[in-house]
């Protein structure tokens, strides 16, 4: 079987990334979020984000209204689950999530797939609060969907080989390359990425080399596209360094233990590109974390010190 249909519960930054792919992919898709204008601002920034890149999807004027029209907005949770894969994008609350995925359970379809798209909780804590832990999954989105297409699909422990192979369906449908994991948080991104820029970090903090030239280092040495100062400065350094924090408390691991300069930058609000400053400074900021996300090639970067 293949999915046909789609139902995404938050319409935030990861749930709408993931309609618009399901929707490119010729997938239907319901999608409801507990606040009404989230939807509506979720339904204009797809329709511009379309737009801007037609001919990036190669798309006539017709058709993006037809990908457009794919996504149908739902005002009850109940309408957003009669779907074959019903996936929960909403914050990364574990208590919030458990009780959402209860009433997924209760509304979904018996055969349908249920998945998280949690970046820390252990996917098989959170089937637990369905009746189908067979039926259900992790789909990790490192970035949104309409940036990177990339996707972990995380394994439970439980996770039944059709459900899994249906969850690789839908991935490759929706444009995504699946990296298949098991259940063991941190996911594999976050896993390489948080040391990685932690490591960056204290290179510049024991002033082993200067901030440009670790990131060159790591550019030309490895041919990223980018360093990682140059990485969280986009991420934002309050988000790394709470991705860190709680990284370091959910797995006791030390390497996720967040260095003493990151913490330093973030109390002084260098947060990185929205704030203007973070290891570079930058002298066109744009308020807007969407725009900030998309031009970030076009500021004038100078490393600080
Ligand atoms: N933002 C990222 O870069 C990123 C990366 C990887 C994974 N994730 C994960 O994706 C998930 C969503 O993150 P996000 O950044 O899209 O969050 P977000 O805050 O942008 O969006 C979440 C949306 O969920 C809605 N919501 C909250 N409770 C709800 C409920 N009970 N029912 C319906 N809607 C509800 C909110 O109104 C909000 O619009 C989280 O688990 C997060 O850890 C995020």
């Amino acid at each position: 079987m293949d999915v046909q249909s789609v139902g995404v519960i938050g319409a935030g930054f990861i749930g709408r990334g993931v309609a618009m792919a399901a929707a490119l992919g010729g997938m239907r898709v319901l999608l409801y979020d507990i606040q009404e204008e989230v939807l509506e601002r979720s339904l204009f920034h797809m329709g511009q984000r379309l737009a801007a890149r037609s001919r990036h999807y190669g798309l006539t004027p017709g058709e993006m209204e037809e990908v457009l029209r794919r996504i149908r907005t739902v005002p009850r949770l109940e309408s957003a689950c009669d779907a074959d894969l019903v996936l929960e994008a909403i914050p990364e609350d574990f208590e919030a999530k458990m009780a959402l995925l209860r009433d997924v359970d209760r509304f979904a379809p018996p055969r349908a797939v249920l998945a998280t798209t949690t970046s820390t909780f252990s996917v098989t804590e959170l089937s637990g609060a369905t009746s189908r832990p067979e039926w259900f999954l992790g789909l990790h989105f490192p970035q949104p969907p309409t940036s990177s297409r990339v996707v972990e699909v995380v394994r439970g422990y439980v996770t039944c080989e059709e459900a899994h192979e249906l969850a690789l369906r839908f991935c490759k449908r929706a444009g995504l390359t699946p990296i298949q994991t098991i259940d063991v948080p941190p996911f594999l991104v976050q896993r390489l990425l948080i040391p990685f820029i932690h490591e960056g970090i204290r290179a510049l903090q024991e002033g082993v080399a200067s901030a440009s030239d670790i990131d060159e280092a790591m550019r030309l040495a490895l041919q990223h596209p980018v360093g990682p100062l140059q990485l969280a400065d986009r991420m934002g350094l309050d988000h790394v360094l709470a991705t860190s924090e709680k990284l370091a408390r959910e797995t006791g691991d030390s390497r996720y233990l967040p260095p003493r300069l990151l913490r330093q930058m973030v109390r002084a609000g260098k947060l990185g590109r929205k704030s203007g400053e973070g290891f570079y400074v930058y002298d066109d900021v744009s308020t807007s974390a969407a725009s900030a996300a998309s031009d970030s090639m076009r500021v004038e970067r100078r490393p600080l010190g």
